[in-house]
């Protein structure tokens, strides 16, 4: 008897911990794409679409920043192999390659403090978007999965 309870509270424990990984998967999915829409905002303004506005830059940078500082612990061992329920999944690479996956996580963090105070018109936004989204980009090949 005192087995089946002590089976069953193992049980709940570890239905537990499901859930609440993929609650992360959740909420690292939520600030990728939040990151992605600030990013598109930006882009908006180099195509032209939207007028070049210094507050939706400052608060674009402030969201890099933000991805930036949260990035090493988005993706827990525990959250290891997880798909979201979206296009893009985390690769295993992030957990195989740990090493390489701080790599990114700083030469990104280092592009966006670079960026900071540089931004002051759509010349400048171009540039510095650039180098970013290079960031972004080089990280996403490697440590991003796509669905099919
Ligand atoms: C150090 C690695 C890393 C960097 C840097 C990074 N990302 Fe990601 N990004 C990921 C991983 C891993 C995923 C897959 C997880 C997910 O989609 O939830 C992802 C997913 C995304 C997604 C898809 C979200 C979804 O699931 O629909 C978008 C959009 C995105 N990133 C935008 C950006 C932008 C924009 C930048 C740069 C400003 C950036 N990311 C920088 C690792 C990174």
């Amino acid at each position: 008897m005192k087995r089946i309870v002590v089976v069953a509270a193992m049980l709940a424990l570890s239905a537990g911990a499901v859930v609440a990984d993929q609650n992360q998967v959740k909420l690292t999915q939520a600030q990728m794409k939040e990151t992605g829409k600030n990013a598109g905002a930006l882009g908006a303004m180099i195509k032209g679409e939207k007028p070049y506005d210094q507050a939706t830059v400052d608060a674009a940078l402030a969201k890099f920043e933000d991805t930036a500082k949260k990035l090493p612990t988005l993706f827990p061992e525990s959250s290891k192999g997880l798909k979201t329920d979206g296009d893009y999944s985390a690769g295993p690479k992030i957990w195989e390659d740990k090493a390489g996956f701080e790599q990114h996580i700083a030469s990104y963090a280092k592009s966006v403090t670079d960026a900071k105070g540089k931004i002051k018109d759509v010349d400048t936004l171009k540039a510095e978007l650039t180098v970013i989204g290079k960031q972004c980009g080089g990280c996403h090949e490697t440590y991003r999965l796509k669905k099919g």
